[in-house]
């Protein structure tokens, strides 16, 4: 018989049971469930709700359970519907009446609500240590590249020289604010819902404090109401998750292409690429087009649990037994894309020479080449318009900014001079980009050292 069979008269039918029951993925949730478990039977135990040495007891057998289950022992049954229900099945069966006690004051929704609250905290501190290895990982690289001249692109298209270092450090800014992110996802979620009971918490002298501090909560929920009925923290944790993918994207984005013959600008390590089964020439980003290709369905879990949550009237309703697998498959996509991405970033091979061909090629130069003017006292508008036709001149005649000589500048403006050269060149065009937050080097070493700094501090 079920442990809700007291009201039903039949047994329910198998399509139904199979139907309804989540053990096959909320088992994962095991150990946070003995966990509040253990924290639940000792509060009890504390304000006299049962026997004290009863409730030692339930926590010595929720123990042997937990052991029994990591050293694979214990099988679970889609009878018991769920994680929870499965291990209160275990408990009873090995303890008898002290086991039946243990649900005393608490229901299965705050029991959920609980578990899983516990196990995206759990998870969250994995991926932010995995965030941090990926950071120290770009900061290395960004500090080797430093120098490093690059094309910037808007557009796909040459814009202004930058250097591969602070390229790089862009994401690292990206990545930084996934972590906090993270981090606040993780401040908001320091509230533990156990004691709320169904909907509207207990008639026992529960003592929600205790039980909070026991797990190393903050401190209890404010409503139990809401705190039976609030997904927000999955929907926050999906969100961080599908940014952090977002970025993880972009980045592998411009990896395929820059590993592409048309830049060449890396190549990558042959450990983290792969061949073609027919093209014996082909060296395939596959990595990274698969962390690009699995961030769809990080998104989908997002859409689908903001979408299951948004009709369901207060409190607890069976729907929300579906806010699981999709955490569970970003956790897991997570989990699995940072870790390979990183160590396919540690491992490229840069071509600086590549880099800088593709910087000298095109008028990347323009930009100073009309602040050079405006430096010089022309008005910039007009300074743009003359650089324009200047560049057009060029493109006729397939020349570029830096094979003009001194006079056909002065055509085009008087206020050239014999400096111009040294101005136009890359590395004063970099170098010359000293304000916060540009490519000079001074100003990547700061911003390398303010994550450096962001990095060390959460040691
Ligand atoms: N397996 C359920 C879930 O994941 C647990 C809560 C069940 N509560 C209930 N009232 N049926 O949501």
């Amino acid at each position: 018989m079920k442990l809700w069979g007291g009201r039903f008269d039949k047994e329910v039918d198998s399509l139904v049971n199979d139907f309804n029951s989540s053990i096959q993925f909320d088992s994962r949730m095991y150990r946070q469930d003995i966990t509040g478990s253990v924290a639940h039977a000792t509060m009890l135990g504390q304000q006299g709700i049962i026997d004290k040495e009863e409730s030692l007891r339930i926590v010595q057998g929720l123990r042997e359970i937990l052991a029994d289950i990591e050293a694979g022992r214990i099988d679970f049954s889609a009878d018991n519907e769920d994680i929870h229900m499965n291990i209160e099945t275990f408990l009873t069966q090995r303890l008898g009446a002290a086991g039946k006690r243990l649900h005393t004051g608490r229901s299965r929704n705050d029991q959920v609500a609980l578990d899983f609250r516990m196990y995206v905290q759990t998870e969250i501190r994995v991926i932010i240590g995995m965030l941090m290895d990926l950071e120290e990982i770009i900061v290395r690289q960004a500090q080797k590249h430093i120098d490093t001249i690059m094309p910037g692109y808007t557009h796909l298209q040459r814009a202004q020289p930058v250097t591969f270092g602070y390229h790089l450090m862009a994401y690292a800014n990206m990545f930084r604010r996934d972590i906090t992110r993270l981090e606040d996802c993780l401040d908001r979620m320091d509230e533990c819902p156990l004691g709320a009971g169904a909907l509207a918490g207990s008639t026992h002298p529960l003592d929600r404090t205790l039980t909070a501090r026991l797990l190393g909560f903050a401190k209890p929920t404010d409503n139990a109401m809401d705190s039976v009925s609030d997904r927000d923290f999955a929907i926050e944790f999906l969100s961080a998750c599908s940014i952090i993918m977002m970025h993880l994207s972009r980045f592998s984005e411009e990896i395929i292409l820059w590993c592409s013959w048309e830049f060449k600008f890396i190549d990558l390590d042959d450990a983290y690429s792969t061949g073609s089964s027919i093209m014996p020439q082909k060296k395939n980003p596959d990595v990274a087009e698969l962390v690009r290709g699995k961030t769809g369905r990080v998104y989908g879990s997002l859409i689908g649990l903001l979408t299951m949550m948004k009709g369901i009237p207060l409190a607890y309703n069976k729907d929300m037994q579906e806010d699981k697998e999709g955490v569970f498959d970003a956790i897991d996509t997570v989990e699995m894309c940072i870790p390979v991405f990183a160590a396919m970033l540690d491992t490229i091979i840069v071509h600086p020479d590549n880099m800088l061909k593709a910087a000298n090629g095109g008028f990347i130069t323009a930009t100073d080449c009309a602040d050079y003017l405006a430096k010089k006292g022309v008005p910039f508008r007009d300074a743009y318009t003359m650089v324009g036709r200047l560049v057009n001149s060029c493109i006729a005649a397939g020349k570029t900014l830096d094979s003009l000589t001194l006079e056909e500048y002065k055509a085009i403006s008087p206020a050239f001079e014999e400096d111009v050269f040294e101005a136009l060149s890359l590395k004063t065009c970099v170098g010359q980009r000293k304000t916060i937050g540009g490519p000079a080097h001074d100003e990547v070493q700061r911003q390398i050292d303010t994550i450096q700094a962001f990095l060390d501090q959460r040691k």
